[in-house]
């Protein structure tokens, strides 16, 4: 991260912290939620299916700029199917880079080629082994690792969300992380319960187990981009809810915090890592603060 952008976060910190702002740092805009694939723990595909043009994104990523948004995801559905005309995903990062935004993240389902450097970070969804990748995601596991080792860059970040299916495939996921070429960091969420997938939420106790696993991998030097100092929260659901220094925009609707802000008792049971991690940081909780610091500094 250049030095500029590290002032410009601490400030708002600071800013958010002593004076219990509620300012937005950190958007997402949805280019499409239409997908190639249908996952098992997934509640947000192909619902409109509808394509976004290209002026209307350039708008929303305008209007989180003028917001004071500075770190921006692009996600879907599957962000690299979107396109219109002659315009990718790729156009689109790097007219966010122009525009002004400090990181660019993308948000992928891996199962394209990948040539995006300009990214800050290319989160690839990868839900456990072959096997049980697959059983959530489908017969993708070999694409993937193909596209990965084929990817342009090495700014790939594994995003896992632990569920019932692939609890038990943290460790390697973790160790393919840590040997994969291309691939920088590996980072979690558990799976948050929409009405239609409460089969596959985890306990506390497995929370807990799951929490166990990766701290034992971190001392293991995967490089993990999570915080320790948030699992007690994430495991007692205990963490504020909405974020309310991130905001999502969908096809012209902004939402505090994400786009499940409207599921009746969702916040309760969410699973989402960077919303204890931001609500904590952002409480002032100083053990997120410091480590916060060192694994932005290391993995961004
Ligand atoms: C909705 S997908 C969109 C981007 C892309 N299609 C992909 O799969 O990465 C974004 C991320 O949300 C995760 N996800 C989907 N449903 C979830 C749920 N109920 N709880 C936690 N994570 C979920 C996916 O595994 C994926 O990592
Ligand atoms: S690839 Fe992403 S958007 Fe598509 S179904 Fe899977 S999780 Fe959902
Ligand atoms: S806190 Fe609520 S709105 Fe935010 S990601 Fe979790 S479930 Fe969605």
């Amino acid at each position: 991260m250049k030095v500029t952008s590290f002032l410009r976060f601490a400030g708002f910190g600071i800013k958010t912290i002593l004076f219990r702002k509620k300012d937005p740092i950190l958007g997402t805009v949805i280019v499409t939620d239409r997908c190639n694939l249908k996952c098992k723990h997934c509640s947000v595909n192909n619902i409109t299916a509808v394509m976004h043009p290209y002026s209307q994104i350039q708008g929303e990523m305008k209007q989180l700029y003028d917001m004071g948004v500075r770190i921006l995801f692009f996600c879907g559905g599957e962000t690299f199917l979107w396109k219109d005309g002659d315009k990718s995903i790729r156009d689109l990062v790097r007219e966010a880079k122009q525009m002004g935004f400090l990181i660019v993240n993308v948000v992928t389902n891996g199962t394209f080629p990948i040539d995006l450097p300009e990214a800050d970070l290319i989160l690839l969804s990868l839900d456990g082994d072959r096997e049980r990748h697959n059983a959530v995601r489908g017969d993708t596991f070999d694409t993937i690792m193909e596209n990965i080792r084929n990817a342009t860059s090495d700014n790939i970040c594994f995003y896992m969300a632990i569920n019932q299916i692939n609890k038990d495939a943290i460790a390697e996921v973790c160790r393919l992380a840590r040997d994969t070429a291309n691939v920088r960091a590996v980072s979690f969420n558990f799976h948050t319960p929409y009405p239609d997938t409460r089969e596959l939420a985890l306990s506390k106790e497995e929370k807990r187990e799951c929490c166990e696993v990766i701290k034992k991998m971190m001392k293991e030097k995967v490089p993990v981009f999570n915080l320790k100092s948030a699992f007690p929260y994430l495991i007692e659901n205990s963490f504020p809810t909405p974020c309310h220094q991130c905001v999502v925009i969908e096809n012209g609707k902004v939402s505090v915090c994400g786009r499940c802000i409207d599921v009746p008792g969702l916040c309760e049971e969410c699973g989402y890592f960077f919303v204890a991690e931001y609500t904590l940081l952002f409480r002032g909780n100083p053990k997120v603060i410091f480590e916060m610091l060192r694994t932005y500094l290391k993995y961004v």
